[in-house]
């Protein structure tokens, strides 16, 4: 009898087959028991008639619990009115390992508890839902820059020079040569790879020891950092908004089903479309003040911030060139306000915020010396990231969208802590 997922069964209507999987819920009425299993491929309805199963089936049938692990055989019968159309009219159940006691029940557990049982927390509908997308951004990811020619580079997570801000850093003493960080960023060298293949770009894990607990931060968090030779500040936000537009797309087109079961209004996510709105970071604290906040022209913008922000826009909204003093060291001053720097976030609607840090690079070797001594860093660390203009110094711009963050967006759930298999915040380490 062949094994077969059950994503498979539709294809074999009428056949005898043997699915293995997980119980998710048993009844029986006396003559009938009903059996849903799933095998992460999906979930199928095993019917099992009484008169009719092998000896001993409807005794083992009797003892299955909640999380089971089991293999049952029966024939395929299509079935329109079940999920996946078909369902199986079961000759045999046997018990490979059995579950007792399992912790996640049908009644509401709290966040704290499903926290702790993250591990088996995971099999839940909602949760294979957000990793399915989760899955599918990364695969846009992938596609999108292949498709135009980017070479992916695999940056360092072991460093010695700091990418971010040095208060959020996670260090480890490294042999004989002192600190290592854990990367906040692959940027620096990408700038570097930048040079070598024209278009490039990382796609991993990043650290932040910050000691925020909002629902948009983890201490570590996947990002994605395209970095362009040639590409401007302007080049730099068409780029974003064709590829967060993409990514939106590609979630619409292929998870329907998931977006769905997480109950996701979708009408919001079909008008993200190029082109995004642009207003520079001045002009947000105008608007902000307007509305009756007391935030004033040089500080960062919180998340409340953001959100009324971005409020006035049906699609994403880029917020450009910030005060230099609240931006990283590497960000290329602007010629036409030396206050500020060629930058932008692109804030998400809908409340979800920044998705993306992006800016155009400092390419002049004597300012970017200047603000990395300015910002108390060791120049000596950065002797290979001077070198970028010292040898062919070039105008070049890249982002960092974050993974989690786009997720939950386009989920529609309000932490971003679900949207990675196993999240890592600063009270939480375990499982
Ligand atoms: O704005 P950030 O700090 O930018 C950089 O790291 C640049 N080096 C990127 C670049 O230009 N190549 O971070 C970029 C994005 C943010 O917009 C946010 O989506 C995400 O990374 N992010 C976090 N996500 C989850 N938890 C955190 N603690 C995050 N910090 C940043
Ligand atoms: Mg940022």
């Amino acid at each position: 009898m062949p094994f077969l997922s059950i994503s498979e069964l539709r294809q074999h209507v009428g056949q005898a087959v043997s699915v293995r999987g997980w119980v998710v819920t048993t009844r029986s009425s006396g003559k009938i028991a009903f059996l849903v299993l799933r095998d992460g491929s999906g979930n199928v309805q095993a019917v099992f008639p009484k008169n009719e199963v092998a000896e001993g089936a409807w005794e083992r049938f009797a003892t299955l619990t909640h999380e089971a692990c089991v293999t049952v055989t029966g024939l395929v019968r299509e079935d329109a009115r079940q999920v996946g159309g078909c369902e199986l009219t079961a000759s045999d159940v046997v018990v490979t390992a059995p579950s007792v006691d399992y912790p996640i029940t049908p009644k509401e557990h709290g966040t704290a508890f499903l926290f702790e049982h993250r591990h088996l927390w995971l099999r839940t509908k909602k949760q294979v839902a957000i990793a399915r997308v989760r899955n599918e951004v990364e695969h846009a990811i992938s596609d999108f820059f292949y498709d135009r020619g980017f070479i992916r580079v695999d940056t360092p997570i072991l460093t010695g020079s700091i990418g971010e801000q040095a208060g959020e850093l996670f260090a480890t003493e490294y042999f004989d040569l002192g600190q290592a960080y854990l990367a906040q960023t692959g940027q620096l060298y990408g700038e570097a790879a930048a040079a070598a293949h024209g278009k490039i770009y990382c796609f991993g894990p990043t650290f932040r020891a910050e000691k925020s607990k909002t629902r948009r931060h983890l201490t570590e968090f996947w990002m994605c950092e395209p970095e362009v030779a040639f590409n401007d500040s302007d080049d730099n936000m068409r780029l974003q908004e064709e590829f967060v537009s993409y990514l939106v797309a590609r979630a619409l087109e292929h998870c329907g089903a998931e977006l769905k079961e997480l109950e996701r209004d979708t009408a919001p996510l079909e008008k993200v479309v190029v082109p995004f709105p642009r207003i520079s970071y001045t002009e947000a604290i105008g608007r902000l003040q307007a509305a009756g906040s007391d935030v004033q022209w040089g500080a960062d913008l919180g998340a409340d911030d953001e959100t009324a922000l971005a409020q006035a826009f049906d699609r994403p909204v880029f917020v450009m060139n910030y005060p230099k003093a609240i931006k990283a060291f590497y960000m290329k001053e602007n010629a036409d306000d030396a206050r500020t720097v060629l930058c932008n976030d692109c804030l998400a609607p809908e409340g979800y915020g920044e998705i993306i840090g992006g800016s155009q690079r400092e390419d002049s070797y004597d300012k970017l010396l200047a603000r990395i001594e300015a910002q108390g860093l060791d120049p000596k660390s950065y002797g290979w990231y001077l070198d970028l203009r010292k040898y062919g110094g070039f105008v070049h711009s890249g982002f960092g969208l974050g993974l989690e963050r786009t997720v939950a967006w386009i989920c529609g759930i309000p932490h971003i802590r679900e949207t990675i298999a196993f999240p890592r915040q600063i009270h939480r380490l375990y499982p």
